[in-house]
């Protein structure tokens, strides 16, 4: 059968891997997919570069637009990254006819509901397996494997970078930015390594993971992002004295009033199974009401590991080009007929309105009467406290660390009860926040 004709826009790292892995496992990959799928054309600005990778039977050119064209090509595999000339040349793919493989979170992130809408009227394909959890196919679960079920939410260890960077602080006591600067020589971080650090990537990914669970729209604008950057060594010893430990994590949970959509540090219960991924790894946790919890592990980063869902994707538009657009798995999992219902009934909350619990450390005078003062403002407010640490004072010191765990609480209440816990003359620095979950 004739070959399926790819085209692809950008041979760096992921380019690469996906050529080598369609050409090392061709005869299988052409087995499941039906027909052979060969790379025909490369788009690259280092044509001299792009050329040695794929040898001379491979067309290189220094111009997208030319494998855009073609009219040979069936799939354009968009591996440019970024929302400036990336989104044009998707957007142009679109409207030429051709089925579209992306590993661009960012782009789909932010630009997503005109880019399916696109997709959608000329009735082709975008898949986008490969930008999310890199290797992990959990596009296809949410979407394909978990389809029976309501999902309640889905918590995720997404940015390979910043879990690296945890680890190593936990387990060698290094600094934050020693360890950000072995993450970028091992090639994991992204090209801007503020989008990892400052929790951006990992809210592109939840953004996506969000709109694919629930059936709302992509909302970039509306997550809550924090990153790591502020996090201090500290917290994460004594996070682990009362049995947990930090993680970035992104969170997308259904509430009876909309969708929390949330990226920020996390206390995770050391026992749970996601608490002890480590280095780049990913993982992603789903709670849905059928199925129960399922957990989804493996590299959300490198070559191969991208390319395995960029081919996997390959494989799946393969099948299903010649399939009459209606019959094809929707891109958000749910019919986009049906978005005006399902869709717009479900806001994006606030985070004031977030639903967590606490983990709090207080620089306090060590004297009399402290740990009444807070706990009073805790009553106050009704929110429960789990558990409090406080470490002995050393010998001449006058000052001490009070580590407190709340139980759940609205955000906003325990924003108030921080404010008026500030305003005590016996809290001596800045309380730090971090925020709880359980994940059982
Ligand atoms: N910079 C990303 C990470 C790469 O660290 O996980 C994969 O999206």
């Amino acid at each position: 059968m004739k070959p399926i004709q790819v085209g692809l826009l950008g041979i760096g790292t992921v380019g690469s891997g996906t050529f080598e892995v369609l050409k090392r496992n061709q005869e299988e990959i052409q087995r499941r997919a039906g027909r052979p799928i060969q790379v025909t054309m490369v788009a690259d600005l280092d044509t001299a570069r792009a050329q040695a990778i794929v040898g001379s039977a491979v067309k290189v050119v220094n111009d997208a637009r030319q494998v855009i064209a073609n009219p040979e090509i069936d799939i354009v595999v968009e591996l440019i990254g970024g929302y400036g000339i990336a989104k044009q040349l998707v957007l142009e793919a679109i409207a030429a006819g051709k089925h579209v493989v992306t590993a661009n979170k960012a782009l789909l992130a932010v630009h997503g509901t005109e880019i399916f809408a696109a997709a959608h009227k000329k009735g082709v394909m975008v898949a986008f397996e490969a930008a999310v959890a890199g290797g992990i196919p959990i596009i296809k679960a949410l979407r394909e494997g978990l389809s029976a079920n309501r999902i309640q939410w889905v918590a995720g260890i997404i940015n390979g970078t910043t879990n690296f960077i945890l680890s190593e602080m936990r387990d060698k006591g290094l600094a934050f930015g020693d360890v950000l600067k072995q993450a970028q020589a091992l090639g994991y971080a992204e090209a801007d390594p503020t989008f990892d650090i400052e929790g951006v990537d990992a809210a592109h990914k939840a953004t996506i993971m969000a709109a694919i669970a629930f059936g709302v729209p992509v909302q970039f604008d509306k997550a809550y992002v924090e990153g790591i950057t502020k996090l201090e060594a500290q917290d994460i010893r004594y996070a682990e004295q009362l049995g947990y430990r930090i993680k970035l994590l992104g969170i997308s949970k259904r509430t009876a009033t909309g969708i929390e959509l949330r990226v920020h540090p996390c206390l995770v219960p050391a026992k749970r199974l996601i608490a002890n991924v480590e280095g780049a790894m990913n993982a992603v946790m789903v709670q849905a009401d059928a199925v129960g919890t399922t957990l989804y592990y493996g590299k959300g980063a490198g070559s191969e590991p991208t390319a395995s869902a960029v081919i996997a994707d390959l494989v799946d538009v393969t099948r299903l080009h010649t399939a009459d657009p209606l019959n094809r798995v929707p891109h958000l999992a749910f019919q986009p007929d049906t978005f005006d219902q399902a869709m717009s009934n479900l806001p994006v909350l606030p985070m004031e309105q977030v639903v967590t619990s606490y983990y709090l450390r207080l620089r306090v005078a060590d004297q009399a009467g402290v740990l009444a003062q807070i706990t009073g403002i805790f009553a106050q407010a009704a929110i429960s406290i789990d558990a409090v640490l406080q470490r002995e004072a050393g010998e001449g010191e006058n000052q001490t660390d009070l580590i407190i765990l709340t139980h759940d609480c609205v955000e906003a209440k325990m924003n108030q009860a921080l404010a008026q816990m500030q305003q005590l003359s016996t809290v001596l620095a800045p309380i730090t926040r971090i925020r709880k979950e359980e994940l059982n």
